[in-house]
Order: C-alpha cells, then structure tokens, then sequence
C-alpha cells in the first residue's frame, strides 16, 4: 500500500508505478536522505514538535536502517516509488506508530532538494580532489620540461617556439579555474531548503537554522517556492562539469594529435593505450578518445536538465524528478575519467628530440628574426614585411632562418649582422620572452610557483 494511498479507492496502474518510481536511480541518495531525516527529527524533538522519546526511538531506527543499506541487507521496491517513501516504510514497519511521526512538517519536495544539495556538496568535493591531483601530475610534468623546446601552434600550423612546461602550465591554469568554479559552485549550493514544505513552509513551529546547522549547510534558503523547486545549483554544476570536460577534450585531442606518428611528440604508456584486432602494429589512445568522446555525454546532461526545467512554473513538478539521472551520469563520468587521465599524462613519455625536431621547421622564429630587425631600428611592419620575403626565399631554396648565411641576410636588408644567429636561436627566442606569462624558464618558473601555492593553499 502507498504512503499516500488515503485519497484513492485504486492502486496505480503497474505501468504507472514503473514510470513514476525513482527508486531504481535515487536509491543512491539513501546516505543524505537519512541523515536529512535525522537532524530533521532531532530538531522535531527538541521543539517539543514531537516528544524527545520519540525523535530518540525514530533516530536510532534511522541509523539502524542506514547500517543495514551499507550492508546490502535491505532492498528497495517500485511499490515504494522513491527514496523518501521506502525509508519512511521501512522506519514504520521497524518501529511501528512512533515511525508515522518522521514526516511531521516536512514534505518529499523540500526532502529531495535537501538530499540533492547534500550529495552534491559531497561529490564536488571529491571532484575538486580529483583535479587538484590532476593539476600536480600537469606541475610535475612541467617541473621536469621548462628547458623542453616545441612548437606552440595557431591554426594548428607551426607558430612561434615555447617548451613542454609552458604549454602544461597552459592547461594547470585551465583546471585551476575548475576548482574555483566548483568551489563557487559549492558556496551557492551551500543553503538548506528543508523547512520550505511541499511549498509554503508549515504551520509547525519548527528550526530551520537548527538543521542547517547539524547537517553543515551555512544558511537556509530565503523562500519556501524557491527553496522546493530551484535547481539552478544542479545546471550551474553540469556547466562546470561541462567546462570541465571541454578542457580534458581539448587535452586528449592534443594527446591523440602528440602520440600520432605524425608528431611523435609522445608516447603513452602501454598500460594506458590500446592494440587493434587486426592491425598488429597499432597503439591507441583509446583512454584520450574516450574523454573527448564523453565529454558531449556530459554537455548532453546539462541540455538535458535545462530542457527539463524552462517553462516550469512553480513550485515543484514531477518533471524535476528527472533532474537525478543527468546528475548522476555526469557525476559519474567525470569521476571515471579525472583518475585515469591523470594516470595517463603521469606515465606517458616526452619525445623531446621530436619536439626539438618540429620547432627547427616552420620558421617558427620568424617573429623573433622580425624583432631584431625592430631593435636595429627599423619600425615593426617594415621589418615583418622583410622577414616574409626572407621566408619566402628560404622555401624556394630549401633553407631554414639558421641555414642562411649572413650574405643572403645582407641581400635583404643592410641591417643584419652575424648576431642575428644568436637572436634567432631557438632557447633565445623562448628566453627573451620572458614577460609574465611567458615561456622562458623564469616566467614559468613563475607560473609553477603560482600553481605551486594554489595546490598548497587548496590541499591544507
Ligand atoms: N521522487 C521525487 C523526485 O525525485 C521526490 C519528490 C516527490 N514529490 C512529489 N510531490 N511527488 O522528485
């Protein structure tokens, strides 16, 4: 029989009960259901609400219940549609008419939006563990390549040169802002709705401030509507996961790009690549393919709840029931693929003679060689203009800007004397960047201390 079975003379259909219960899926809120039943009770008895004898006698068969769902030793059924109503049965088949008492001044509608941010507020946390680790496996990479010369491209075409530590303190600043993203997401989040009822409050004297307070929230929400039917920290947190994502992506593409034969930039471990059925020579980077390939999974998840949510008007709809899966599977995924990421980028090896080889083509010193010209005194567009048109013949006769000889240099412009070798050597063109930000040893010496302090400051 249903909880809620006194206004019907019917059972539901057997089709509707399988469309209806959210069992199958909120079951994993139990943890935050039963501790939000807790303080909720507690709080009934220190309020007189309730007698102090009954809110012990509920407690204690709360926290009976808990151990047994650890254990595996309780199941849950469809009869009992959703968490909220299999743990109120099964607190009332224990204890009997003392159980019947647990759902004064509260409702499924703030209970589920108490049990969501609760398990939210602790999967961010582990998320956020999760990328700081990610964040320090990218800061040991670097530590051991800020001397490690490559090509840092545009249009994916050779550009100008930086070295392997610049460009993974690139994507250390990108997770950085992840972390802080969550953490914001988290201070929003941080607010207790129970108390808002089914959607006007109650009639109960109860203590909002009391049960926020015993479950760690920092305030209470300021309106019982609002409080029930909210789920803007559920989308603000599927975008951060997305964002999230969108940077692992753009990681593995570059890692996919890096270890291809074509680069040789890398190489993945074998524990963390993969073989083909049928060509024996192949090594994937299937881990990489598969978080890029996830990541539209995640974005899906967060179109999903937005969808579900526009054009609701309030308070709560059952459509908001369908906020938990999206939730979940994005959860989920982005915790199966922090770990072994980060496990992948640990373990994968540097070409660093390919890295050097790639950065001696491309003229990616171009730029620098038009500087030297701007030092001698020639105005930026002139001596940009130069360079081009040395370029241009260094391709026609097969030459590179270290190749040519000075004579050639004096062809195109006067200026040009034998310290142009050194200005256009490739560790002077990183090292002379050295603006903040930059790739030369101490900007990003710079960067890495920066990082270094994030990680201390976060990990304390
Ligand atoms: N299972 C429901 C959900 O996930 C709980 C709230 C149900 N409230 C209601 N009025 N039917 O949203």
């Amino acid at each position: 029989m249903k909880l809620w079975s006194g206004r019907f003379e019917k059972n539901t259909d057997a089709l509707v009960d399988e469309l209806n219960a959210s069992i199958t899926f909120d079951s994993r809120l139990f943890r935050e259901d039963i501790m939000g039943s807790i303080a909720h009770v507690a709080m009934l008895g220190e309020t007189g609400i309730i007698s102090v004898k009954e809110a012990e006698k509920i407690k204690a068969a709360l926290y009976d219940i808990l151990h047994d769902i650890e254990d595996g030793k309780l199941a849950f059924t469809l009869e009992n549609e959703d968490i909220h109503m299999s743990i109120e049965a099964e607190l009332t088949r224990r204890i009997g008419e003392t159980g019947k008492r647990l759902h004064t001044a509260r409702s499924r509608n703030d209970q589920v939006a108490l049990d969501i941010r609760l398990y939210l507020k602790r999967e961010i946390m582990e998320m956020r563990e999760l990328i700081l680790t990610l964040i320090a496996a990218l800061h040991k990479k670097a530590e051991a390549h800020t001397q490690t010369v490559m090509p840092a491209y545009t249009h994916l075409q050779r550009a100008q040169p930086t070295t392997f530590a610049h460009y993974m303190m690139a994507y250390a600043n990108m997770f950085r802002r992840d972390v802080l993203r969550l953490e914001d997401c988290l201070e929003r989040m941080d607010e207790s709705p129970l108390g808002s009822g089914a959607l006007t409050g109650t009639t109960y004297p109860i203590d909002r401030e009391m049960v926020a307070r015993a479950l760690g929230f920092k305030r209470i929400t300021q309106n019982s509507l609002d409080g029930v039917s909210d789920r803007d920290f559920a989308i603000e947190l599927l975008s951060d996961l997305s964002i999230l994502m969108m940077h692992l992506s753009r990681l593995s593409e570059e890692i996919i790009l890096w270890c291809s034969w074509e680069f040789g930039f890398i190489e993945l471990d074998d524990a963390f690549s993969t073989g083909s059925s049928i060509m024996p020579q192949k090594k994937n980077p299937d881990i990489a393919e598969l978080v890029r390939g996830k990541t539209g999974r995640v974005y899906g998840d967060l179109m999903a709840l937005l969808t579900v949510m526009k054009g609701l008007p309030l308070a709560y709809n059952k459509d908001m029931q369908e906020d938990k899966e999206p939730l979940f599977d994005a959860i989920d995924t982005v915790k199966k693929c922090l770990p072994v990421f980060t496990a992948m980028l640990d373990t994968m090896t540097v070409r660093k003679d390919s890295m050097r080889k790639a950065a001696s083509r491309g003229f990616i010193n171009a730029t620098d060689c038009a500087d030297y010209l701007v030092k001698k005194g020639l105005a930026f567009r002139d001596a940009y203009t130069i360079v081009g048109k040395i370029v241009n013949y260094c391709i026609s006769s097969g030459k590179t800007l270290e190749t040519l000889g000075l004579d050639e240099y004096r062809s195109f412009s006067p200026v040009f004397e034998a310290d142009v070798f050194e200005a256009i050597d490739l560790k002077t063109c990183i090292n002379s960047r050295s603006v903040p930000g930059g790739p030369s040893v101490e900007s990003v010496r710079a960067q890495m201390n920066y990082i270094d302090g994030f990680l201390k400051e976060k990990t304390k």
